[in-house]
């Protein structure tokens, strides 16, 4: 799964998406790139991350990681979801405004402009990496559960986005971490959801900190 060499070098900006509102984004690279073992290997959290942009082919194979579309029926995903019912959206906090990605259409969706990637996590890296992914679930597709069943099941849903996420970064050489520690009533409000809509888990992603960022090396960072 190396895309890095084909990777688009336009990262996401004001003028590329907020003036079209939704961005359509590359075809997700699906051939090739490193064995699923190796991988597997490289898998682990990343809590310092360069500031530079992602290339809108990064994000693209990203989102398809996390929820795209794999199997010609069209509503076949690259993860499982409880009774395939596809209940989680993922939205995408970056420097230029919240989206969020509509796999049946390859596109990012503009929702707000403002910038939420601080307002995703309450460590201060969420702000300063690139993107962060918000996975959020939408209540009213889960009603034959009740309530805590409903936050259960939405919560491994996202998870398995989650490992999907950290398999491509690990794969690719981003840097990730998956995260619960939100502040989900600022966040869900800032957000603007629906009153069925809910905050499970989010997701930074970014480019591993070298040397020019950080001249002692490379960080790794500890548990948070
Ligand atoms: C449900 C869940 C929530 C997590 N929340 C956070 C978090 O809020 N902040 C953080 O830095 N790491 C978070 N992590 C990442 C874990 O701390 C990390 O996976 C663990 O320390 C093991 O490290 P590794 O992923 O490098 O193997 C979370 C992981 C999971 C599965």
């Amino acid at each position: 799964m190396n895309v890095t060499a084909n990777a688009s070098k336009a990262p996401i900006t004001a003028a590329s998406v907020t003036v079209h509102r939704a961005r359509v984004l590359p075809p997700p690279s699906v051939r090739g790139g490193m064995p699923l073992m190796e991988a597997m290997s490289l898998r682990r959290s990343s809590r310092t991350f360069g500031t530079g942009p992602l290339s809108l082919q990064h994000i693209s194979n990203i989102l398809w990681a996390a929820a795209g579309i794999n199997r010609p029926s069209g509503g076949d995903r690259t993860t499982p979801a409880w009774r395939h019912i596809a209940a989680i959206s993922v939205y995408v906090a970056t420097p230029d405004g919240l989206y969020r990605y509509s796999p049946e259409h390859r596109q990012l969706i503009h929702h707000l402009s403002a910038d939420l990637r601080a307002m995703s996590g309450e460590q201060e890296f969420a702000g300063t990496a690139p993107l962060d992914l918000i996975y959020v679930a939408h209540g009213d597709m889960l009603m034959q559960l009740e309530e805590p069943e409903r936050r259960l099941v939405a919560s491994v849903d996202a998870a398995f986005m989650g490992q999907n996420v950290y398999l491509y970064c690990a794969a690719n050489g981003l840097a990730t971490v998956f995260r619960g520690a939100i502040d989900y009533p600022t966040l869900t409000a800032a957000m603007q959801l629906g009153p069925d809509e809910f905050v499970t888990f989010a997701q930074t992603i970014g480019h591993p900190r070298y040397v020019q960022d950080c001249p002692s090396s490379l960080e790794s960072g500890k548990a948070g």
